[in-house]
């Protein structure tokens, strides 16, 4: 009895101070204190972008350096790797995002949001122009401003090849728009199939699913479509289920060509189980209405006919970013995207930096390289404030009017402030890999690790496990983190929502 006294009062205390912690984080989140007025002495720093690279940024900056501009479409953080699961609607699309000012109203001074599209930069006179592009429009929708400093990272747009019927009739998988709009899609292909009298032929049709791309994109898009309707349409669309068919079609030889052998054999053999059909070799030549158009290598041409087709063909850049280039043709030569030299910035015009996806740099497009570039340019714009502070008092020194009784005086000044600056080094960005993850489908993820200088691989329901702690840990705030974790419940206990509006 005395054990299981003292295991309650325990459990007692461990609960109450859990929910104190809880409600204290919330509140705290909540109820940021008050920030320091923008400051018409400090410099200008103007960031493009809301995504993974100028989140991290945002969070690292010391906002009392500069005045900080934000400027975005979109005015949240999207977190991009549970898209897909947002997509068949296991998470709920506000679970993945955080507003912008939920972070940038805890930073010391004030930042300035805005909701809008660049257009232009001009690196010659310093200046961004943008544009409102919401419904509600203001008076002036486009406005130019200056900016001392610019952080460019506007991300990268789907890459489509030029190929007839892809914008118009494929669905992407890079916004949350996109995840919405499949997510009708795809329903609607169901409830159409499950109409009184759609021939049989039809229903095979619209109930065959088409993912383009065996990148990771691709294959996490697959995995989880495959978890839908196993999982779901089988139970409240049992009449259906048979017609189902699931096909991914990749233009190489194999999916996911930058994991390991093992682990690509070991998705193909899931995919198998999983009944999803690999087309490799094969390249998706145009979308129709109703069906694709495939090329396989050595093959004839051939149409298929399916009801949904994913577009998850890669990244190019947007057009923003090719004017930009066009603008420093002798520098910017990549068609991929911005050459940057080892400290980020844009050769020929050293006030930008640019990171994440909208550059071409030996790193793959990911996350992680973006967000280690956001938090290192943080560190590097401390760094630059100090010295920028330095070369003020310096200038100032200079200005002020030759005095004879003060000269050495001064001349010992300026001396130690070049001192002072010689000693602030800017360090070379250098990204620390942290290995890779992808979830396949039926409860398994594939993950390759770095581990005392060894690749470790491993693949199946263990690595999932670890696939969604590593990004639950990841999720930028609380809040993500328990919407998330509420999502992945909800969906175990009720499955999902097959309701639309
Ligand atoms: P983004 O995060 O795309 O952000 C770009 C920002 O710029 C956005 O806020 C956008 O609204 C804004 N913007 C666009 N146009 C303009 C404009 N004209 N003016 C101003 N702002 C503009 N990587 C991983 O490492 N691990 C993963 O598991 C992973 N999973 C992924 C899953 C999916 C479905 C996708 C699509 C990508 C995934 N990635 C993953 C890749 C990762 O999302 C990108 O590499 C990362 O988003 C790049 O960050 P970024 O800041 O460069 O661009
Ligand atoms: P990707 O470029 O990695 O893959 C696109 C694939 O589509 C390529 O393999 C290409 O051969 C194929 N393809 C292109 N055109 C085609 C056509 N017409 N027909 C058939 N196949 C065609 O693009 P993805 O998957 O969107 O990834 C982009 C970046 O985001 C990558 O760097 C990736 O590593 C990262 N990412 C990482 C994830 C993870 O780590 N879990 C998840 C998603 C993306």
């Amino acid at each position: 009895r005395g054990f299981l006294q003292i295991l309650g009062r325990v459990t007692l205390v461990g609960v109450v101070g859990a929910a104190g912690t809880f409600w204290y984080l919330t509140y705290k989140d909540r109820n940021p204190g008050p920030q320091l007025p923008l400051d018409p002495s400090k410099k200008t720093l103007v960031i493009l972008g809301s995504g993974w690279g100028a989140t991290s940024l945002l969070k690292g900056l010391d906002t009392t350096d500069y005045n900080t501009v934000v400027i975005s479409p979109k005015n949240f953080f999207l977190f991009t790797p549970l898209l897909p699961s947002v997509a068949v609607g296991t998470l709920g699309a506000k679970s993945v995002l955080q507003p912008t000012r939920y972070i940038t109203r805890h930073k010391a001074r004030q930042v300035s949001v805005i909701e809008a599209e660049a257009t232009a930069v001009d690196p010659v006179n310093k200046t961004v122009t943008f544009t409102d592009t919401s419904p509600l429009r203001p008076v002036e929708p486009t406005r130019t401003i200056p900016y001392d400093y610019l952080v460019y990272a506007v991300g990268a747009e789907t890459q489509t090849f030029g190929i007839p019927g892809v914008k118009e009739r494929a669905c992407f998988m890079k916004e949350i728009g996109d995840a919405e709009q499949m997510q009708t899609r795809f329903l609607d292909c169901i409830e159409t199939a499950a109409f009184p009298g759609t021939s049989e032929e039809e229903k095979r049709r619209l109930l065959h699913m088409v993912v383009v791309g065996g990148g990771p994109t691709g294959i996490e898009m697959a995995g989880e479509l495959h978890d839908f309707l196993e999982e779901d349409l089988k139970s409240w669309y049992p009449e259906l289920h048979p017609y189902v068919r699931l096909t991914l079609v990749e233009a190489l030889p194999n999916v996911l060509p930058s994991f390991s052998k093992e682990l690509i054999a070991y998705t193909e053999r899931t995919f198998k189980e999983s009944k999803i059909e690999i087309l490799t070799g094969t390249m998706v030549k145009g979308v129709n209405e109703g069906s694709v158009r495939l090329k396989p290598k050595d093959g004839e041409e051939r149409e298929v006919p399916c009801g949904l087709v994913v577009w998850a063909a890669g990244n190019t850049a947007r057009k923003i970013t090719r004017d930009l280039m066009s603008q420093l043709p002798e520098h910017q030569t990549n068609k991929r995207g911005i050459i940057v030299d080892n400290y980020l910035r844009m050769p020929g015009a050293p006030s930008i930096f640019a990171i994440g996806d909208c550059t071409a740099t030996s790193y793959a497009p990911t996350a992680q390289v973006a967000s280690q570039q956001g938090a290192y340019l943080a560190r590097m714009f401390k760094l630059i404030a100090k010295k920028d502070t330095l070369e003020n008092k310096l200038e100032s020194l200079n200005a002020t009017s030759d005095d004879n009784d003060h000269t050495a005086e001064k001349h010992k000044e300026a001396e130690s402030l070049k001192k002072q600056m010689d000693r602030i080094k800017l360090k070379p960005f250098q990204y620390s890999h942290q290995g890779s993850l992808a979830y396949i489908g039926s409860d398994k993820a594939i993950a390759e690790l770095p581990i005392f200088g060894r690749e470790w691989t491993s693949g199946g329901v263990a690595t999932f496990l670890f696939w969604r702690s590593a990004y639950l840990s990841t999720l930028f705030s609380l809040r993500n983190r328990a919407l998330v974790a509420g999502d992945w419940m909800r969906t175990k206990f009720f499955g999902r929502d097959v309701s639309r509006e």
